[in-house]
């Protein structure tokens, strides 16, 4: 066989952040005969509600729950997702503006291959979901990242995309609840930024995969409830967070028909569709809301999130605690070392892993991310 080389494309892109840290935490696990307590991914660690795990149970025993689920939503599921939209936002969809997803992350990084040609620019958060970024340098477009920084709030500066913005810009990515940085949006503010988007002809897609999880009074809006907003935009959501499926795989896009079916003809060649049992259970987690599990779960993050910042102010991180999402976003004491070397040394010293805020672009270095969705118990044995 001929030397082995994997494809050049590959060069550049770097390992998915926590695929490289998982490793990490086995090395220092073995090192340190130590448990890491890992503040990495936000895995929601709250099980499902029983009523959902009940009925996939029933649902894999189905005669066809083995078949082909085809490529679209079933009527039972896209009657579901029309059926909440409306309850939850006002929204009303049609079958051709929603398509199911194996979690949202499915389509986030399939669209680029899908809408974008070598050389067009997309506007991503910086700092942001990395895969807002990776699959469209893989298909030769570039990100150009726009800036989520302190003195801002962490809201989005127009002038700025102002500035940003050229012949080839094609899409921006908006993300409220934001990963990571915990910033929440308001309709109103929703609504100027549609409007900026479509005075310049420009696509948004809109990740809302933290909608049901803020911490405050008020329900994060969605993108569609603004007027016009299919004209223009998709928005992605998940059941990962919202009902803690997240290794379930079960997500969605809805909005703009025009940018759905050109991700649908893509992704018939690549999956062959959510499966029926998922798409069940989809449908029934939408339709049979178990509001006293998620006030319980809401109640769940809120009171680790507090105890955690406790233990975050003594590493001499500051921060303001967020309001929705799954993650502190905190800022490394002033003349401290890299985010890389600040979570490195954690690791090693203390078995406390944190997300290097670097991770999430070069806005995100003097930060890190830390998830609220693990384990407190043991806490004190590691701070
Ligand atoms: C902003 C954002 N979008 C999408 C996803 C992925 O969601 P899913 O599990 O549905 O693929 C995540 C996961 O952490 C996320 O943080």
């Amino acid at each position: 066989m001929k030397p082995f080389n994997a494809a050049k494309r590959l060069d550049d892109m770097p390992e998915y952040v926590f695929s490289r840290l998982n490793k990490a935490i086995k090395e220092v696990e073995r090192s340190s005969g130590r448990p890491v307590m890992n503040f990495g991914a936000g895995s929601p660690d709250v099980p499902p509600s029983p009523i959902y795990s009940q009925k996939l149970a029933e649902l894999v025993q189905a005669p066809n729950a083995h078949v082909y689920p085809g490529y679209g939503a079933t009527e039972e599921l896209s009657s579901a997702l029309i059926g909440w939209y409306q309850d939850r936002f006002g929204v009303s969809l049609a079958k051709d503006e929603l398509l199911p997803l194996n979690g949202a992350k499915d389509g986030i990084s399939h669209l680029p291959l899908a809408l974008l040609n070598e050389g067009d620019e997309v506007l991503v958060p910086d700092p942001g979901y990395p895969s807002f970024s990776t699959p469209a340098l893989l298909v030769g477009a570039r990100p150009v990242p726009y800036n989520l920084t302190e003195s801002n709030n962490f809201k989005i500066d127009l002038d700025e995309l102002e500035k940003k913005l050229s012949p080839r810009t094609k899409y921006i990515w908006v993300n409220f609840p934001s990963n990571p940085t915990g910033q929440v949006i308001t309709a109103a503010e929703l609504e100027v930024i549609a409007g900026f988007a479509r005075e310049r002809g420009l696509i948004i897609l809109y990740d809302n995969a933290y909608s049901e999880i803020t911490f405050g009074d008020q329900p994060a809006p969605s993108i569609l409830q603004i007027e016009g907003a299919k004209g223009i935009a998709v928005e992605f959501g998940s059941f990962s967070k919202a009902f803690s499926f997240a290794g379930l795989r079960m997500g969605w896009v809805a909005g703009n028909a025009d940018v759905i079916a050109a991700l649908a003809k893509l992704k018939s060649q690549m999956d062959s569709g959510l499966s029926l049992p998922l798409q069940g259970l989809a449908a029934y987690a939408l339709t049979h809301p178990d509001q006293a599990w998620h006030d319980q779960m809401i109640k769940s993050y809120v009171s680790r999130r507090d105890v955690i910042a406790d233990h975050l102010n003594g590493l001499g991180l500051s921060f303001t605690l967020p309001a929705g999402g799954l993650y502190i976003w905190g800022k490394l004491p002033s003349g401290a070392v890299t985010s890389e070397e600040f979570c490195e040394r954690l690791l090693q010293e203390k078995q406390i892993l944190l997300t290097p805020g670097s991770a999430f672009g070069s806005n995100g270095e003097g930060y890190v991310r830390v998830s609220i969705c693990v384990n407190i118990d043991n806490i004190n044995n590691h701070f």
